[in-house]
């Protein structure tokens, strides 16, 4: 199993801030965003890890983490040139983890689950894909996915009519399989190839699973009210020894 951290795009909805950095180096409580993606890669045991960045700041993220030695893992690192969405940042994945499953974290989500036992028995799996989902109180600013019992039936990126209050959070593992979907997608409305889209590929062979996420979960890098919220849920959680 290797590991794949998003940590590309423009984050113009937390400008000024991410005028003078990337959105995954800004603080949340005493660690920049990025320290809690790579800390759950190391919790999970997955140590070979790639960090998919935008040119603007890759040297940031370098100075910082360097080789992730200090994180118990083994850094590469690799360049998405323009944000064109979630799937495609995965595809940019391929030479370092082709052949292997994979689990990918988007770089602005903090959780405290554990994901190891998930993570052991996706790689005693034969096939497949697993998304983890939470509930929330306004699920269309997110992907929404329906499920019976675990097995997923649909999923919709940001539906102005969800038809359920299960988000999907920015956890996924794929099969081996996954880089040979990438042909089969288009872009979007808003041009970019969705991670949305991916999955559906999955759900459609009747092979994506849906775990519900426990304990806490934000995803910090929608707006700065979402930002300040991490920041003030982290040194909570951080003062009860949980984060
Ligand atoms: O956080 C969960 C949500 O993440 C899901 O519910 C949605 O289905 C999924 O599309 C995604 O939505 P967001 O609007 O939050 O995506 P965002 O543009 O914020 O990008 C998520 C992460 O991926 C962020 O850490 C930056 C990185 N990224 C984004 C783009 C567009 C890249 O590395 N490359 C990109 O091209």
């Amino acid at each position: 199993m290797k590991g794949v951290i998003l940590a590309g795009g423009k984050a113009t909805r937390l400008r000024p801030l991410t005028s003078i950095t990337n959105k995954h180096l800004l603080p949340i409580y005493d660690k920049p965003l990025i320290f809690y993606p790579l800390e759950a890669m190391a919790r999970a045991g997955v140590e070979e890890v790639v960090l998919i960045t935008n040119p603007e700041y890759s040297g940031h993220f370098l100075n910082l983490i360097k080789t992730g030695r200090e994180f118990g893992l083994q850094i590469t690192y690799e360049l998405q040139e323009e944000p064109g969405g979630l799937a495609q940042a995965v595809s940019l994945a391929e030479p370092f983890a082709r052949g292997s499953k994979i689990l990918v974290l988007l770089g602005d989500n903090i959780f405290t689950q554990d994901l190891r036992p998930a993570v052991e028995q996706f790689k005693a799996q034969e096939r497949g894909a697993t998304v983890f989902a939470t509930e929330v109180d306004e699920p269309q600013h997110y992907g929404v996915i329906e499920v019976d019992g675990d097995r997923v039936l649909g999923i919709e990126e940001k539906p102005s009519e969800p038809k359920s209050n299960l988000a999907q959070t920015g956890i996924y593992l794929y099969d081996e399989r996954v880089f040979s979907f990438m042909d089969q997608l288009k872009p979007s409305a808003r041009g970019e190839l969705e991670i949305t889209d991916l999955n559906n590929i999955y759900v459609n062979e009747g092979s994506m699973r849906c775990h519900t996420l426990e304990g806490f979960w934000i995803d910090a890098g929608t707006s700065h009210d979402e930002l300040l919220e991490a920041n003030i849920r982290a040194a909570e959680l951080r003062r009860k020894g949980i984060l």
